[in-house]
């Protein structure tokens, strides 16, 4: 008798990986640079590079690098670009995030005219801009409005479609935040702009270094009451769907790592819409932090972690490390 007929039946899992060739060409999986999103963080001023500590790599930038940053990017293939606005100065409604000469915006009209084919996507959020860091305007007690906030987040979209944005996303987890943009848009004549929803956004631990980089730590309390509980997934569904019928053209989960059932039944159940999966700054932290200790290799952990939120499901994502992804996928 032969091997074949007596041996066991799965004898033969092992040959589709036996050399670095076949494993390329059995991969189910694959990154792809046009996937990922580069977010910066762009400030007033000329020839600014402030290094964010906790993030290796990334600094907050004035408009003339952030274009240099972004063009360089583009030549490696990254075509997406998420900015994130810094103001010097802050009020309690942050009142600076609509302004036409705030840094946002400028930056905007000069990626547009610069590099045309990238697409720009902007955070639409005001915690960057209030002087009490939280996302949207206070009532007396303290408490964020959330119907008071939707004409600010508005106001906010529309100065960001003004300037050329071609895709707006909501942040601040208000609710009928999609439903006011996608009317404030349409009403001021922007109806071919794009809203990327914050959909299953999550009171994240993870967002530690990012408030770092955005100054955008909020002043008092936290924000739990209007950020998701990480316990929940059904209730991810359920915003995910109040932001599709509001007019959401695409959606997101965030953070990623620690959400990953989350993208996978975001994708099952609404698979016509485009996915992001923010990978988000305390995530990119631990892995350069555990790589400067020696602790793990940050390429292979970076792109293995990449890997995983594509796997899970995500079409795109959001990440810091994009830059080096699109280098090391090059090879
Ligand atoms: C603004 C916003 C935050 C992030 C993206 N948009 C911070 C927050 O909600 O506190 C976090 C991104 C990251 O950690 O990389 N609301």
């Amino acid at each position: 008798m032969k091997d074949s007929e007596t041996g066991p039946k799965f004898d033969r899992l092992r040959r589709l990986r036996a050399t670095h060739e076949l494993r390329q060409i059995n991969a189910e999986t694959r990154l792809d640079m046009r996937e990922l999103v580069y977010p910066m963080f762009v400030v007033n001023g000329k020839k600014v590079r402030n290094p964010v500590p906790s993030m290796p790599g990334i600094c907050q930038l004035s408009v003339d690098e952030a274009v240099i940053e972004a063009e360089r990017l583009h030549s490696l293939g990254i075509w997406q670009f998420l900015l994130f606005g810094v103001p010097t100065t802050k009020d309690s409604v942050g009142s600076r995030a609509w302004l036409s000469d705030e840094a946002v915006q400028r930056c905007i009209a000069d990626l547009r005219v610069l590099i045309p084919d990238a697409t720009v996507i902007t955070d639409v959020c005001l915690c960057e801009y209030t002087d009490h860091g939280h996302c949207g305007k206070l009532t007396a007690e303290g408490d964020v409005d959330n119907d008071a906030t939707l004409p600010l987040l508005t106001a906010v979209a529309i100065s960001h479609a003004e300037a050329g944005a071609q895709v707006v996303a909501p942040s601040a987890m208000m609710d009928g935040q999609v439903a006011a943009i996608r009317s404030g848009l349409d009403e001021s004549g922007y109806r071919e702009v794009e809203i990327l929803g914050y959909s299953a956004k999550y009171a994240s631990a993870f967002y530690g270094p990012f408030r770092d980089a955005a100054q955008s730590a909020p002043q008092f309390g936290d924000r739990r009451s209007y950020q998701m509980a990480p316990t929940q997934r059904e209730e991810a569904m359920l915003e995910i769907y109040a932001d599709i019928d509001e007019g959401a053209d695409k959606i997101m989960v965030k953070p990623a790592l620690a959400y990953l059932d989350v993208i996978s039944a975001a994708k099952s159940r609404f698979p016509a819409q485009p996915l992001y999966a923010y990978n988000v700054s305390g995530e990119y932290a631990m892995l350069h932090a555990a790589a400067a200790n020696g602790w793990i290799d940050l390429r292979l952990s970076a792109l293995e972690t990449l890997t995983g939120i594509k796997r899970a499901g995500a079409d795109f994502i959001i990440t810091y490390f994009a830059e080096q992804a699109a280098n090391w996928l090059r090879k």
